[in-house]
């Protein structure tokens, strides 16, 4: 986890990097506000250290001369060519029923984005402080727009470890149609194949890459499927297209696309 990072902002928005900063260290982050004359491409070239920054489009993560933000306002053309029939995450997920759902892995919050928006209530679990305070601001923003304002009003984001969150939904004995997985960012060597098709997700995965742990050192979120089971009548599980199952456990179905596929588990107890 890094412990303190510079957060570059120019003296116009002094003020909104000043409740970031705030946020920030409330939730474990030390961040040393630095008032620059110019945030552009030269500058962060210039300052290649992971760092965060500042500016009339809210709060970035930026490295290696390249600044990234969950922006789901991006997002809204994929948005408007989805539907229930052609998005395989909507059949997993039973998202014609909509469903209350746990996304217990947020990362970006663009699965959860879309599922909202097909129609999901959608509870939104993120343990890392950084990626939450960038989601965070995204449905700020989000709320603010005219197509997203209607689907961010189905999330509800929490910032806790999702092996709490479950636990603490099982000991209260909250049910919910279904728990989402989706624990690891493909790995370094599969950067390449995984997400050529697309620079700007490139981009955003070799930023992550710099701000979450090692592969090695990361848990692989095995220890979540028992628990999403206790809470759900459903647990579907995103994993790389040929990766071994989570926690070894053969799914009671599966989804096969070309990058990815979800398996699911049924709780048959849980079902009405
Ligand atoms: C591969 S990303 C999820 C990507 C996401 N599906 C999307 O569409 O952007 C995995 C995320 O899950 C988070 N994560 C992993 N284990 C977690 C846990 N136990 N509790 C909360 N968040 C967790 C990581 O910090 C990371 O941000």
């Amino acid at each position: 986890m890094v412990s303190e990072l510079r957060l570059f902002v120019e003296q116009e928005f002094q003020q909104k990097a000043q409740q970031y900063s705030a946020v920030l260290s409330s939730r474990g982050v030390k961040v040393k506000l630095e008032i620059i004359e110019k945030l552009n491409a030269r500058f962060l070239r210039l300052n290649p250290e992971l760092a965060l920054c500042a500016d009339a489009s809210g709060l970035w993560l930026c490295a290696n001369g390249m600044k990234m933000q969950p922006d789901w306002q991006a997002e809204v053309p994929r948005l408007k060519r989805s539907s229930l029939k052609s998005e395989m995450i909507a059949r997993a997920c039973n998202l014609g029923e909509k469903p209350t759902l746990i996304d217990a892995t947020a990362g970006l919050g663009h699965d959860s984005l879309l599922m909202a928006h097909l129609g999901a209530n959608v509870t939104l679990v993120e343990r890392h402080p950084i990626l939450f305070t960038l989601l965070e601001d995204s449905k700020n923003h989000a709320q603010n727009d005219a197509f997203l304002s209607s689907v961010v009003a189905r999330i509800d984001l929490v910032f806790s470890d999702s092996a709490d969150y479950l636990t603490q939904q099982a000991e209260q004995q909250h049910v919910v149609d279904v728990v989402y997985l989706d624990p690891m960012f493909p790995q370094r060597d599969q950067n390449q194949q995984a997400i050529k098709k697309q620079a700007q997700v490139k981009k955003q995965m070799q930023l992550l890459h710099m701000l979450l742990p090692e592969d090695g050192e990361m848990d692989l979120g095995d220890h979540l499927l028992t628990l999403a089971q206790q809470v759900a009548k459903r647990v579907v599980v995103k994993r790389p297209r040929l990766a071994v199952y989570l926690a070894n456990l053969e799914p009671d179905h599966q989804w096969q696309g070309d990058a990815c596929r979800f398996d699911a588990y049924f709780q048959h107890d849980l079902l009405e």
